[in-house]
């Protein structure tokens, strides 16, 4: 029986309340704050409705203000926070954690505001003072990074002797029927995707042009789409943790009308994260766009279809090779009924509350920084189908890859 904090009142901290509501057992009391209190309030008015859980509470915080957040944390005296806000605001959340003895878990790694940026350092930065303090800082436990992750380390302890070739794949298989909005926060979103691709082959790091490298691949359930390949932060970890891995790539799926989208925000720049002056005023063109897009917590509503997510790899298992996919699929409907969003919210935040599960339950253990691949993979994949992500493994197929 714990306290938890989360942080983030968007479509992935929906998901996440709902779901540590769903195990009062574990989540005895459970805090939602985030910059608009009254995103929180609404929140968790549903979660209380539909699981009945008795101890919800809501605050208003700006997570970049460490006093203000540690002066909330001593006041609700949690054992853990989820932070689901923006990645931000991860070093703050960082900060405020240590200096109140809280364990901390995020879905996505720290990016400073000024340069689109995504790499482990700042926060693996953090490990001696997590490990002085005795605490536990759990990073990237979304679905990717994330399940992703807990895939590879699935496969690494029960399916081969060495790892080669990892190739993760994301796959929306779904329609919102808006002619274009993004899946999670748009600013992140756009930010992530129109970055250079980038691979790791014979201990290097390859750059390529962003939506450079692509290939048609067939996704269970859904069929054959376009897999474009970009740069996505759990391949830092894995081939640091995995040493024997020769290559690992990252393909997301993107139809030919969202790629046209995307092409006419750059070219007319308003993509850029460089501030211009607008009538007077310093303004950010892509958290301008942000403001007009969908906001993607309310994309649920008709949206229909899965996404499905997956690992695929080969490598020698004794003495020979051989291959093997791991893969979820997530409909974005069932999502909705059951939280009130949409798929790639509640892909998100069913492992988020499942990581923090593992903690607090004493299943995942340590004093420092660590990504996911470094727990045991088989008490949270044990509990993964029965809180909504059913997932499939298959050995010794084409991988097309
Ligand atoms: N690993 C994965 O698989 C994965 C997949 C998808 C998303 N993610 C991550 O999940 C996180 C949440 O995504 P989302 O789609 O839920 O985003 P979202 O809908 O934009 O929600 C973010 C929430 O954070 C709040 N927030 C922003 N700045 C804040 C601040 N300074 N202080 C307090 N609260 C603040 C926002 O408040 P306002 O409402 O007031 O703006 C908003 O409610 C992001 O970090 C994203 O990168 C991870």
């Amino acid at each position: 029986m714990s306290k938890v904090l989360i942080i983030g009142a968007g479509g992935v901290g929906r998901v996440v309340t709902y779901k540590c509501a769903q195990h009062p057992e574990v989540f005895s009391e459970i805090m939602l704050a985030s910059r608009t209190v009254s995103k929180c309030e609404d929140i968790v008015r549903d979660v209380a409705r539909d699981t009945g859980h008795q101890h919800l509470s809501t605050a208003a915080v700006d997570a970049e203000n460490v006093p203000e957040l540690v002066a909330l944390i001593r006041s609700f005296g949690p054992k853990l926070l989820i932070h689901v806000a923006l990645p931000y605001q991860d070093l703050t959340i960082m900060d405020a954690c240590l200096e109140t003895g809280v364990h901390y878990l995020d879905t996505a790694n720290y990016e400073p505001k000024d340069e689109a940026k995504f790499e482990y350092s700042w926060q693996w930065a953090y490990q001696d003072r997590f490990k002085e303090a005795g605490l536990l800082a759990v990073l990237g436990c979304g679905f990717d990074p994330g399940v992703t992750s807990i895939f590879t380390a699935r496969a690494a302890k029960h399916h081969f002797d060495e790892i080669h070739y990892l190739d993760i794949v994301d796959c929306n298989g779904g329609d919102h029927g808006k002619a274009f909005a993004t899946n999670f926060n748009p600013e992140i979103n756009i930010r992530e995707i129109t970055q250079k691709g980038r691979f790791y082959e014979n201990g290097q790091w390859i750059e390529t042009e962003p939506h450079e490298i692509s290939k048609m691949l067939s996704y269970p359930n859904i069929g054959e789409r376009n897999s474009y390949l970009i740069y996505h932060e759990e391949l830092e970890s894995l081939v640091k943790n995995y040493p024997t891995i020769k290559r690992a790539r990252f393909w997301m799926t993107f139809g030919e009308e969202y790629l046209t989208h995307l092409r006419v925000i750059q070219n007319i720049g308003m993509a850029s994260i460089e501030p211009i002056n607008y009538q007077g005023k310093e303004i950010v063109p892509l958290q301008f766009l942000k403001a007009v897009l969908p906001d993607p917590g309310d994309l649920g509503d008709n949206y229909v279809g899965e996404t499905s997510i997956g690992c695929r790899i080969r490598g020698m298992k004794d003495g020979k090779e051989k291959t093997y996919y791991i893969w979820n699929n997530c409909s974005h409907q069932a999502a909705f009924e059951e939280t009130g969003t949409q798929g790639v919210s509640y892909t998100t935040g069913v492992p988020a509350m499942l990581g923090a599960m593992m903690v607090l339950t004493g299943e995942w253990s340590g004093k420092g920084v660590f990504n996911v691949e470094e727990f045991n993979p088989d008490p949270f994949l044990d509990q993964l189908g029965e809180n909504g992500l059913v997932w499939h493994e298959k050995e010794n197929i084409d991988l097309e890859l």
